[in-house]
């Protein structure tokens, strides 16, 4: 018999018995789940691999989602984190080869594969306690799988590989755009993330001041912010280029306590929306109709300008967003 002193330290250190994530698909195969052991979770749309919610290990919601928002893969999905590729917003005028795409274009309304999925697990720099494990999963998206009407709008070969990686207090999301063609092509990428906020009144959004913004809501759409951090009064629509680029982070904060931090990886711009209410009124799929004010979108993207790939080369950009204690 072994000593009863070996037995229970031996046992304790094998790693395979840790409690792992789980990821599962549900019964149609339309979405992916995946959950932490400590109870964080994610959810995933295979349909523009939009992500329609992620919690925090208490079951709290992070994400805003309209509760008319169609997950059905009729209509780009009103909420999460829709995936915008390869132009932001309305496209510029013919002869742009983005011209004839829809606003956002095509990536939020195709479907994506599941490539797979792998944790990883880091112990925590100090204090005590069990070591974080996360999760990640990898959608891919190619010029053979849009649909027939996509290809011939776009006539490029490209490669998008979308990751999410979900650990107890981040969510990171990063999207690598590869030209598989054999000429170049202009793209713009963003995460249009929906945070959930309890009440748009109480939020003030840090790292914004002094920073050169597009308001796409006043004419001429050139401005630069003040030294104050931006509160939401009215329908906003502005798209912010940092001064130091990807490498300001952007706090959401409700009554001075912050709730999101949101980070960035090569993307040089942050959009920052709310519909307010006349917008969001005239929007068939949000509701409810005061939805506004529980949400916020901070949408980090490389859209200032046009990302210009050479045949083979490739684009990445990330977001990541945590959750302060
Ligand atoms: C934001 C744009 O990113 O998305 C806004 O800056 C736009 O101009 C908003 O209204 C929502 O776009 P859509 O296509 O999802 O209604």
């Amino acid at each position: 018999m072994v000593g009863r002193a070996n037995k229970p330290s031996a046992l304790a250190a094998t790693p395979g018995l840790a409690p792992q994530p789980t990821v599962t698909f549900s019964p149609d195969n339309s979405r992916v789940t995946a959950e932490l052991p400590t109870g964080e979770s994610v959810e995933v749309l295979l349909y523009g691999a939009t992500v329609i919610s992620w919690k925090d290990s208490k079951g709290d919601e992070k994400l805003w989602l309209s509760s008319a928002a169609k997950l059905d893969g009729t209509k780009a999905v009103r909420g999460g984190i829709p995936l915008v590729f390869p132009v932001f917003g309305p496209p510029p005028p013919a002869p742009h080869p983005t011209s004839t795409l829809p606003q956002h274009g095509f990536a939020r309304t195709s479907v994506w594969e599941f490539l797979g999925k792998s944790t990883s697990e880091s112990t925590p720099a100090t204090g005590e306690g069990a070591a974080d494990l996360s999760v990640k999963l990898d959608f891919g998206l190619s010029t053979a799988s849009l649909s027939a009407e996509a290809q011939s709008l776009w006539p490029y070969k490209f490669n998008l590989i979308y990751s999410l990686t979900l650990s107890p207090s981040t969510l990171t999301t990063s999207l690598v755009v590869t030209n598989d063609d054999d000429k170049p092509f202009d793209s713009q990428v963003l995460l249009h993330t929906y945070l959930r906020v309890n009440d748009i009144t109480s939020v003030s959004i840090s790292g914004l001041s002094n920073s050169p913004y597009l308001d796409k809501l006043l004419s001429p759409q050139a401005q630069t912010s003040g030294t104050s951090d931006l509160t939401i009064t009215a329908e906003t629509d502005r798209v912010y280029s940092t001064p130091n680029g990807a490498s300001d982070a952007v706090t959401v904060l409700e009554n001075g306590k912050p709730r999101f931090v949101v980070t960035r990886d090569n993307l040089a711009q942050v959009v920052v929306w709310n519909p307010w209410t006349e917008k969001a009124s005239g929007m068939g799929d949000f509701e409810p109709k005061d939805g506004y004010k529980n949400m916020l979108c901070v949408e980090p993207g490389a859209v200032g300008t046009w990302q210009t790939l050479e045949p083979g080369d490739a684009f990445e950009g990330a977001q990541t967003i945590s959750i302060p204690n």
